[in-house]
């Protein structure tokens, strides 16, 4: 059957995929979401490493590792996410992540959904889900993280932060390039290459609690969802307050 919408691309926070609480039940019911989403369009997920990724790196860093070769312990915990959330997926996805965007653009060309992890040292899996969703010309991204969106500053420093309800891209470019000029390797809510790519491409982008499962599927859904927007108009709505 003939897909009729164009591809979506999830970017899925390692965080959000093993969080030591109801894990498996979690897992479960995001395979299932997905499966339904991908009946209708391609869809092309890339999974974070996490604390998973942070502890190997840490470790790493302490016994003198260098940045790139951190850089690879990073990825090689993403693709083990990819890997893990391959396999509930059946014959619905391969079971070995791709290792290049090539790669990827040709398993989404072959399979309702391609799961993959990093793919080379300098980045970030917000970046690999950016340059995947240009290259294969999706007409989404969902970043599905551990808030409810995007916020003016860190809530967990300052829980006051005002929430980011809409942004348009270029605005959405500088933002993100304020907040990572000049400090290699910062983490900050999304990644500096990825926002370039999102800015350049001009492919939408919402932000959602990857928790909150009936929301994360209206918003690969493109239905009016919980969250942060980046592009033209508004799709989706702000949280409610607590
Ligand atoms: P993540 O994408 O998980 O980074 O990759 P993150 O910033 O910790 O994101 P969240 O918290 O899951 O949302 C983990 C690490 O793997 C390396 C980087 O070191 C990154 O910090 N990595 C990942 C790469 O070098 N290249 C990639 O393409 C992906």
């Amino acid at each position: 059957m003939p897909h009729l919408a164009p591809p979506v691309v999830l970017s899925l926070g390692g965080s959000v995929l093993l969080r030591g609480d109801n894990d498996r039940k979690y897992l479960e019911s995001l395979a299932e979401v997905l499966v339904r989403v991908a009946a209708r369009r391609p869809l092309a997920v890339v999974v974070g490493g996490g604390p998973t990724a942070r502890q190997y790196i840490d470790l790493g860093r302490d016994l003198g590792l260098n940045e790139v070769e951190l850089d690879e312990l990073g990825i090689a915990i993403t693709r083990l996410h990819a890997r893990l959330l391959a396999h509930l997926l059946g014959p619905d996805a391969p079971s070995s992540p791709p290792g290049t965007l090539t790669e990827a653009a040709e398993a989404v060309a072959r399979w309702p959904i391609v799961v993959m992890g990093g793919t080379e040292p300098s980045h970030t899996t917000d970046a690999v889900a950016s340059l995947l969703a240009e290259r294969i010309h999706a007409g989404l991204i969902v970043n599905a993280t551990n808030v409810k969106g995007f916020y003016a500053e860190d809530p967990r420093v300052n829980p006051r932060a005002p929430f980011v309800d809409h942004m348009g891209f270029a605005e959405f470019a500088e933002w993100v390039r304020v907040h990572t000029e000049g400090t290699a390797g910062q983490h900050f809510v999304f990644d500096a290459l990825g926002a370039r790519s999102v800015a350049r491409s001009r492919i939408p982008l919402a932000v959602v609690d990857g928790r909150n499962l009936e929301n994360l599927e209206a918003a690969l859904e493109g239905q009016e969802f919980e969250g942060s927007w980046v592009g033209p108009g508004r799709k989706g709505r702000a949280p409610r307050k607590r």
